[in-house]
C-alpha cells in the first residue's frame, strides 16, 4: 500500500547488528494498522512492533491475556501493508507458544501470512529451546525480559523487575542463554537502568529498552502513549510527544529524533 519514495536502507537483522556496532540508536514504536504504520515508516521509525498491547489500546481489555493468534495475524497483515523498509515484529500472544510445535506453527503464520520479519516472545531460560527451534527454522526472534505482562497474575501486578542481586543475576544469565539459543534482539521492560546498561554491554545482539536505560541500543514505546491517547495513567517510562508537536507526524518525528540523539529516555523515565 505504501506509495512513499523511501531512500532508507531496509532494516534487517543484519542492519540492526550494524547499528549496535556503530552505536546508532534504534527507534522502535508499536503500531496496529496500515495508516499508522505508513506514518511511522515516513517518520523514520526503524522497527515497528505489533504488540499484544493491542489487547489494551485497541480492544480495551485490562491485560494482554485475551489477545488471540487470529488478532495478532490480522493486525500484522494490516501493519505490513503500510511498511516499506522498517522491520516488522509480531508478538507471540499469551499461550501461543506452550510447545515447540505450537510456537513454530504460530510464528510461521505471522511470517508466511502476516508479513512479519521477526517474532517476539516473553520468557527467560525456559524459552531457550523454543528460541533455538524458531532459529533453526529461519524465524528471527526478539526475546523479552524484565517485566513480562503475560505473567501479570503470576507476579501480582506490573512492577520493576531485577531489583535485587539474585533477580539481576538471573536476568543476565537468561539474556546470555537466549542469545546463545539464537535470539537476534532483546527487549528489556521495566528494569533498573544500571542492570539494563550492563545487559546491553554484555550482549552482542542489540538491546531495546522500555523503562530500562538510555544506554540500551534502542528504545520502544506504545504509540498511543506518545500520542497521549492511551487508557488510564501514562506509565513513568513513557512520554507524550504530542504536547510539543503540531501534528501526529510531528510527534512521531520528535520521538525518533529524541531516541536517535539519546535525549529520550531522560532520568525521569527510568528506574533505579
Ligand atoms: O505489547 C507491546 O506493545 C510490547 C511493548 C510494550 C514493548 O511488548
Amino acid at each position: 500500500m505504501s506509495t512513499q519514495t523511501d531512500t532508507r536502507k531496509k532494516v534487517t537483522v543484519r542492519r540492526l547488528a550494524e547499528m549496535k556496532q556503530a552505536k546508532e540508536k534504534i527507534a522502535c514504536l508499536t503500531a496496529y494498522d496500515a495508516s499508522f504504520a505508513q506514518l511511522l515508516e515516513k517518520s523514520g521509525v526503524d522497527v515497528v512492533l505489533v504488540g499484544d498491547s493491542l489487547g489494551m489500546v485497541i480492544q480495551g481489555e485490562e491485560t494482554t491475556l485475551p489477545v488471540s493468534v487470529e488478532d495478532m495475524l490480522y493486525h500484522t497483515q494490516c501493519v505490513a501493508r503500510g511498511l516499506t523498509n522498517a522491520l516488522l515484529i509480531t508478538d507471540m500472544p499469551f499461550l501461543s507458544f506452550t510447545s515447540i510445535e505450537e510456537a513454530v506453527l504460530n510464528a510461521g503464520l505471522f511470517m508466511k501470512q502476516g508479513g512479519a520479519h521477526m517474532v517476539k516472545l516473553e520468557g527467560g531460560v525456559d524459552q531457550a529451546e523454543t528460541v533455538a527451534a524458531l532459529n533453526k527454522n529461519g524465524i528471527p526472534v526478539c526475546a523479552h525480559l524484565g517485566l513480562q505482562p503475560q505473567y501479570v497474575h503470576k507476579i501480582g501486578g506490573y512492577r520493576v523487575q531485577g531489583r535485587d542481586e539474585v533477580a539481576a543475576g538471573k536476568m543476565i544469565a537468561d539474556a546470555l542463554t537466549l542469545q546463545e539459543a539464537g535470539a537476534d534482539l532483546m527487549l528489556l521492560e521495566c528494569v533498573p537502568a544500571s542492570l539494563a546498561g550492563k545487559i546491553t554491554e554484555e550482549l552482542d545482539i542489540p538491546v531495546i529498552g522500555i523503562g530500562a536505560s538510555a544506554d540500551c541500543d534502542g528504545q520502544i514505546l506504545v504509540l498511543y502513549d506518545i500520542l497521549d491517547i492511551s487508557f488510564g495513567i501514562r506509565p513513568k517510562f513513557s512520554k507524550s510527544f504530542m504536547s510539543s508537536s503540531n501534528s501526529i507526524e510531528d510527534a512521531v518525528k520528535h520521538y525518533v529524533t529524541a531516541v536517535k540523539e539519546s535525549e529520550f529516555p531522560a532520568a525521569e523515565h527510568v528506574f533505579s
